[in-house]
């Protein structure tokens, strides 16, 4: 079944969508993007998945094609003519398409709005019971990755080297500090406190990282946001991901060694409960 996907103005099945390859997206991966995922065909937190989307496209100094209420319009149009209840809804803003290839940013051009879904996939139940594994790896990303640039080939390469070694995320560790994951964040439990490193132009500010962090406020979980040291990372109780597709994942090895008892440790298991509750609390408009 072809998804029904929206392009500069048109919705039309995913199939028949065209693009120019001299669109300065292709060329110069010059773009921004947004992952929202929906439940019961209602978009999770779009009000903050909007609000980084514009923050990415002021940095990229690319104005914004929309204004929240006819991104939600377009968002919500989208939604209603997909088939899944439960949607992953990609939007990437590229700058646009000048017909030749030129490094520097022409005035006046129109962006390139796409915007498509899936059917959210959610975690495999065996993954979410046993945990995952992650490797460590350089991070070699450029020096804004707070914002969510369509540029990922580093992060591509750094997925795809956890992959080879039989693993599902590669945890990024820049000058012996824990940054982020290749596509998700990253929290560490040492003695009952929950660690998460601050938000800087190291990391993307997670709309998941986000959510955790009120959780752990609002139920009392001790917790702080400070740098975290590679061999805290590496003598960790408890270490999780997020991300708006995954939500709370623990990783119970690392780099082939186990992280506590190499089982998800109560701390993950709890904000994962926490999570679940606040996405129905919302879902039902609580
Ligand atoms: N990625 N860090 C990076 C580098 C990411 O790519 C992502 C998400 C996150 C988590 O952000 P959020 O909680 O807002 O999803 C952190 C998305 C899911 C993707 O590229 O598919």
């Amino acid at each position: 079944m072809s998804a029904i996907c929206y392009l500069d103005g048109e919705y039309l099945p995913l199939d028949q969508a065209r693009v120019s390859p001299m669109d300065r997206g292709f060329l110069f991966a010059d773009g921004g993007y947004e992952v929202i995922p929906v439940y019961s065909r209602q978009p999770f937190r779009l009000e903050q998945h909007l609000a980084r989307l514009d923050n990415t496209l002021c940095g990229l100094e690319i104005a914004n094609p929309h204004g929240t209420a006819r991104w939600r319009e377009l968002i919500g149009e989208l939604v209603a003519r997909n088939d899944w209840h439960d949607q992953s809804v990609y939007v990437q803003v590229t700058r646009g398409c000048e017909g030749r290839r030129n490094h520097a940013f022409p005035h006046g051009l129109a962006p390139t709005v796409f915007i498509t879904s899936e059917a959210l996939v959610t975690v495999p139940a065996v993954q979410r019971e046993a945990g995952v594994g992650a490797i460590t790896a350089a991070d070699f990303r450029w020096l804004r990755c707070d914002l969510k640039t369509i540029a990922l080939l580093a992060n591509c390469l750094l997925r795809n080297q956890a992959l080879k070694a039989g693993c599902v995320e590669a945890i990024l560790l820049r000058d012996g500090f824990l940054t982020e994951g290749s596509a998700s964040n990253i929290f560490v439990v040492r003695d009952g406190i929950m660690l998460a490193p601050p938000k800087s132009h190291l990391m993307l500010p997670g709309i998941t990282y986000d959510v955790v962090l009120e959780l752990a406020a609002s139920n009392g979980l001790r917790h702080q946001v400070r740098e975290i040291l590679e061999q805290e990372l590496r003598s960790a109780d408890e270490i999780w991901l997020t991300s708006s597709t995954k939500e709370v994942l623990p990783i119970t090895c690392l780099d082939g060694h186990p992280v506590g008892d190499g089982r998800p440790g109560p701390v993950a298991r709890q904000m994962y409960d926490w999570y679940q509750d606040f996405k129905a609390r919302v879902m039902r408009g609580g």
